[in-house]
């Protein structure tokens, strides 16, 4: 539809009208069987606001949404078509790796990929719009939702975030097979305090600037079309109602021209945070800010209408919101084809076919983290392998966010194993639920109803096993239900009973290795005790238990890195490799020395840093080769390495670069990741591998907060992890 057809609707229509295009209401309302995301409402919708609402979350189902959309149309005094959106994160009914391990693939094709599966499947379900990317820097292993994010590191961040929106959105997602993407949780809503869920952020505006928001920057400039408002206070104001944020950050500066949506119900809960009295305060406040579509509360349905009439809030304000709305349904094509792909056939033949599998698959096998190995990887088909621990047979390994996939679709590690054909024995020693315990899952609760005496026994049977066995392999770890949102622990371990089945089994085989399953970094340093490798395979997906058999057999090399470090412990946390120096900086020489930064008890390191992962093979990195010790204004400058697989066996290196600002108006972090590259080796095998550097990379917000760059010596490291010495100097002039 043309813009002015646009204009000429949205002035024909009732005040009434254009409120309720702003309400966005639950699958409830229209769909049995829904799913819902957040705390269920009793706010008395009217009839009227959801016979004009312009949009739904959650319902999915080509039929059903071809149904809702007809009578919808039908019934709506100007035929105005709803969108159709949902929290489809690592896949619909194929389901990829958590994305936290995508990030782990340091290889933004499998997010495209996975994106573009996602996209293809739910759009055949009916779905016009996906809550995703969410490119929240995470930097806190607390936190329940890191495993929704690709880490702590910004650059790595905003190349995935371009990826995802690439991948579901393709060239114009009007098209058929692709979907809107709505960047969230704008903003900062990763670093919330002590790690727990929907608590309050505290960020200095440089921070914020620097290492929170170019994500979702790069998010918005590969086009994006909606944004979604964090539930967190930034500068104690929540984002659904911080003018500066909306207006200014992300309209004025960043040229965002789309659709904001406020978080599940979050507009309401701006009178939880103490900034108005009722909703109606709290509705004046988001829509100044610049909300224009409210999810799930009647804020704006109740409250818009009295604050028109009264003059405290002008017409204009929703005339721009309910034109943002329109015209995200005509950027869908929607007054066209209200349907879009919604189609039952479609959905028979596309979801979980086997290319969709095959690409899963994949993507898993780039995700998995190597941390140790001693030699014991891979195996070999003739040994005698034990399988044991509960993530042998658990099938609900495809992610907390996957509230469509389903787990019987999913392949677990016996399964896997099995179609292999090896030598295999198994054993799952225990649940992985400590007995009598319950975690909460986004819809289902998950609990362990075995007693004590029970679960005790299952580890006997597991140590038998492990007797028999040359090797065995724990595949061990956290339930999915203890990750994902309002899943904040305090303990990030793994549950008590896998670490009495793990100590049992290794007092009678030496020979372990522990696949771990997460879904977010955990505190392993009991398990480096007792295993000779340490596999991280997060929540695979669908084909985890196909991609891990692959990989454990060696068919291939993992080739993942830690997308966030693995702390040593739970009170180092939030550890990131991006830190600053302090004052004292730590002398890992003179350790006696008292008044250094650092903790009397625990180390400063993580266990495992930011970049860190090994292969079957290894490897050996040239000096770093600057074409030049000077980089002018406007000018280039190539750092390059050589890269030598001294192996026996092909893998992948992920060579990454980082830059140091060695003296800034500001404290400048210690190094930061400004380029990568995944490159697969055959034994004997090298390759150059170069980064350009430009004056556009160095840029920070300086003293006065301005984007610059600042002249003067810069170290260049480019290596296999974060903590890499192989550097070299050059000086901007
Ligand atoms: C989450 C969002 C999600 C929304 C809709 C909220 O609780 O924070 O990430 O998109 O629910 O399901």
């Amino acid at each position: 539809m043309e813009q002015q057809k646009l204009l000429d609707l949205l002035k024909d229509m009732s005040l009434d009208e254009k409120i309720n295009q702003l309400f966005q209401g639950g699958a409830g309302f229209y769909a049995e069987g829904s799913i819902a995301t957040g705390p269920a409402s009793e706010q008395g919708f009217s009839e009227k606001t959801i016979r004009e609402a312009g949009s739904v979350l959650s319902v999915v189902g080509a039929k059903t949404i071809k149904e809702i959309q007809k009578n919808h149309i039908e019934n709506h005094p100007h035929h105005i078509p709803l969108v159709f959106m949902a929290d489809i994160i690592n896949g619909y009914k194929t389901i990829f790796p958590i994305p936290l391990a995508q990030g782990a693939a340091f290889n933004p094709k499998v997010a495209y990929t996975g994106a573009e599966v996602a996209a293809k499947e739910s759009s055949a379900a009916g779905i016009h719009v996906t809550f995703s990317p969410m490119v929240d820097l995470v930097r806190d292993a607390r936190w329940g939702r890191v495993m929704e994010s690709t880490g702590e590191d910004p650059y790595l961040n905003s190349v995935y975030a371009k990826a995802l929106v690439e991948g579901y959105q393709g060239d114009d997602p009007k098209k058929s097979g692709k979907l809107g993407a709505c960047v969230k949780h704008f903003a900062g809503y990763g670093a919330p305090t002590g790690g727990r869920d929907y608590n309050n952020v505290e960020l200095s505006e440089r921070t914020l600037r620097d290492d929170y928001l170019p994500a979702y920057e790069a998010a918005i400039k590969a086009g994006a079309l909606l944004v979604m408002t964090s539930f967190n206070t930034l500068n104690r104001i929540p984002s659904t109602a911080n003018k500066w944020l909306m207006r200014q950050v992300l309209r004025e500066e960043m040229g965002f021209e789309g659709t904001v949506i406020s978080d599940w119900a979050a507009i309401e809960e701006i009178k939880y945070h103490g900034l108005c009295e009722d909703r109606k305060g709290a509705a004046k406040l988001a829509i100044e800010a610049g909300t224009d579509i409210d999810m799930m509360t009647t804020c704006y349905s109740n409250y818009l209408k009295e604050l028109i009439e009264s003059g405290e809030v002008s017409e204009e304000l929703l005339d721009e919101a309910v034109l943002r709305v329109l015209e995200l349904k005509n950027k869908l094509g929607l007054f066209e084809n209200p349907y879009k792909d919604a189609d039952e056939d479609a959905e028979k033949t596309v979801l979980l076919c086997e290319e969709h599998r095959k690409k899963a698959k994949e993507a898993a096998k780039e995700t998995f983290v190597l941390l140790e190995n001693n030699g014991i990887l891979p195996l070999k088909k003739e040994e005698k392998v034990a399988f044991i621990g509960p993530f042998t047979e658990e099938k609900n390994i495809i992610g907390a966010w996957s509230i469509f996939g389903e787990a019987k679709d999913a392949v677990s590690v016996k399964e896997g194993v099995e179609a292999y054909k090896v030598n295999a024995l198994f054993a799952k020693g225990c649940d992985s639920i400590d007995p009598g315990k319950k975690v909460y899952g986004m819809n289902l609760p998950y609990d362990c109803k075995r007693t004590k005496e029970e679960a005790d026994a299952m580890i006997e049977e597991a140590v038998e096993t492990a007797l028999k066995a040359d090797k065995v392999v724990m595949c061990i770890g956290e339930h999915m239900a203890q990750t994902g949102e309002a899943a904040s622990r305090g303990d990030i371990t793994i549950p008590k009973q896998q670490k009495k089945l793990l100590k049992a089994v290794a007092r009678v085989n030496k020979n372990i290795i522990v696949v771990l399953f997460n879904g977010r970094p955990l505190d392993i340093r009991k398990i480096k005790e007792l295993a000779k490798a340490i596999l991280v395979v997060w929540m695979p997906g669908s084909e985890g238990g196909n991609a891990i058999t692959e990989v454990l057999y060696g068919e291939t090399a993992p080739s993942g890195r830690l997308p966030m470090s693995f702390p040593y412990s739970v009170g180092q946390v939030p550890v990131f490799y991006g830190e600053f120096n302090t004052g004292r900086k730590m002398d890992d020489s003179n350790p006696d020395n008292k008044f250094q930064s650092r903790y009397i008890d625990i180390p400063n390191k993580p266990l495992y840093t930011f970049g860190y992962g090994l292969s079957y093979t290894k490897f050996t990195y040239s000096e770093v080769n600057l074409s030049r010790g000077l980089l002018e204004e406007g000018g280039e400058l190539i750092a390059s390495v050589i890269v030598r697989n001294t192996g026996k066996r092909r893998g992948a290196e992920v060579v990454q670069m980082y830059i140091r600002d060695d003296c800034g108006s500001v404290a400048r972090p210690v190094r930061e990741l400004k380029g990568f590259e995944k490159i697969w080796l055959e034994p004997g095998e090298e390759k150059e591998v170069s980064f350009s550097i430009t004056e556009e990379i160095l840029k920070f917000h300086d003293i006065n907060m301005n984007y610059t760059a600042e002249k003067g010596s810069f170290t260049v490291f480019i290596g296999s992890d974060s903590d890499t010495n192989n550097q070299k100097k050059f000086e901007l002039i």
